[in-house]
């Protein structure tokens, strides 16, 4: 039984009844690739049987390390970027409450999680240890070419942090490395060190990572049910095995971005109307931007969190150029409700809402805003899930991973490289003079001048 519900009635006005069955060859095209694993990238398709072809004693031994980091630990530094980074924060946010940070430990699941290694902001750093101050804590560090300059420069100084605090030996003991199982400088110093060890499969790229070791043990450690996580993904994968995009969502959702980019449809905004979602759109950015955006082709990932952006964003999503749709990502059922307190008079000018509750008034602005914006001419999709929980999330990830799949495949490219990421590492180490870099070092210094 399908968990989601996808919601194309606000896109009618937008798309004619025959184009769904004029794309359906496409989509056929693209899924006989990636199921038959003969497209472009199929060797880092392994995301595809993930939720039921797992390392199940690696699972344990994740349980085990958030546990023991539970028992030791009040902070976990997740140390990471890009696929390394954002699965895990959007799991992390998405699971917990919306200030899981600032709440007592009776009243917290797990540790504290917060996130390094992202940015190369020095004010970030330093704000992080004044937070952490004389907590307890343990550092993930996650890096599947163990390279990447902006984690590395965090280990590196979160690991002297450890030192300083628990000793060499002791700083080991809280040190969790997630990288590749054969090769690079983080495996290779997990390895002399002797840090637990999780591994990065070959099989999956950064941004099909978070049911890997990448995003589950930095979930499980803020109390997060992996085991949920992973059978919520696995229904998904059991679910959406048809070709046929009447009976495949996953599928009919890539059909319609494919439609709707051929009509001009070139960017596409993630909606969310929660705002510990916000960053399941900064994870499905990545994935659909890194995946599709080739060859100068793709839709452009971008995300807007409502109410807040309704009062920045609104006024160009109404009435700006007409290149934009939405996707918006609902829940059918709150986390939790409350009442809009009832009031002696109406100075607030309220009163027509009392008997209502804040949930029902924010699904109410949702309707709204669809019916708004379609009017204004931008064709609007809702992905509704019945919960906010690690079941409906596990369900979501594979849902969009999919989705981009067959949807990169239509456009002809390779879905599942990122040859455009290496192109400002390059600059960059030959701006910072890294040995092996010279000839670029020289070109670039020169445009300096
Ligand atoms: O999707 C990707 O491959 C990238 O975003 C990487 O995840 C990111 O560059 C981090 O790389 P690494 O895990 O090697 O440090």
């Amino acid at each position: 039984m399908t968990q989601i519900r996808f919601d194309t009635k606000a896109v009618a006005n937008f798309i004619e009844s025959h184009e769904y069955g004029e794309i359906q060859p496409l989509v056929t095209m693209a899924a006989d690739q990636l199921r038959h694993r003969n497209g472009a990238g199929a060797e880092y398709t392994d995301w595809l049987t993930l939720p039921t072809d797992y390392d199940r004693d690696e699972f344990q031994r994740i349980q085990a390390a958030a546990k023991k980091i539970q028992s030791d630990s009040k902070v976990l530094v997740v140390i990471g970027i890009g696929g390394s980074y954002l699965g895990a924060k959007m799991a992390v946010d998405f699971l917990n409450p919306s200030f899981n940070n600032e709440l007592s430990d009776d009243q917290r699941r797990g540790v504290k999680v917060y996130f390094a290694g992202n940015s190369l902001s020095a004010t970030y750093l330093n704000d992080l240890i004044r937070t952490i101050g004389d907590q307890d804590f343990s550092v993930n560090v996650i890096s599947k070419s163990g390279t990447t300059t902006e984690p590395s420069v965090a280990f590196r100084v979160f690991k002297q942090l450890l030192e300083k605090k628990y000793g060499a030996e002791g700083a080991k003991q809280r040190i969790y490395a997630t990288t590749d199982a054969n090769r690079g400088a983080l495996h290779d110093e997990a390895e002399a060190s002797d840090y637990e060890t999780f591994i990065i499969p070959d099989g999956i790229g950064g941004r099909f990572s978070v049911l890997t070791a990448v995003g589950l043990l930095p979930i499980a450690a803020s109390g997060a049910d992996i085991e949920q996580l992973m059978a919520g993904a696995k229904d998904a994968q059991d679910a959406y095995t048809d070709n046929d995009i009447n009976d495949n969502d996953a599928y009919r959702y890539a059909a319609i971005r494919r439609i709707l980019y051929d009509k001009g449809y070139t960017t596409e905004l993630l909606v969310n109307w929660e705002p510990s979602l916000q960053y399941l759109s900064e994870w499905w950015k990545q994935l659909m931007g890194e995946s599709e955006g080739k060859n100068h082709k793709g839709i452009y990932p971008s995300s807007a969190n409502y109410s807040t952006d309704l009062h920045s964003l609104g006024q160009y999503i109404q009435d700006g150029r007409r290149d934009l749709f939405e996707t918006a990502v609902l829940l059918d059922q709150p986390v939790s409700d409350l009442d809009l307190p009832k009031s002696a008079g109406n100075g607030d000018g309220l009163q027509y809402l009392e008997g209502k509750t804040i949930d029902q008034i924010n699904a109410t602005a949702a309707k709204g805003v669809v019916m708004a914006h379609v009017d204004g001419g931008v064709p609007n999709l809702a992905i509704h899930i019945q919960k906010q929980d690690a079941y409906n999330l596990g369900y979501l990830i594979y849902f969009f991973e999919l989705a981009v799949g067959i949807s990169g495949y239509t456009f002809a490219i390779n879905p599942f490289n990122q040859p455009g990421v290496e192109a400002y590492k390059t600059a960059m180490f030959a701006l910072l003079g890294k040995p092996g870099y010279e000839a670029e070092t020289k070109a670039f210094r020169a445009r300096l001048d």
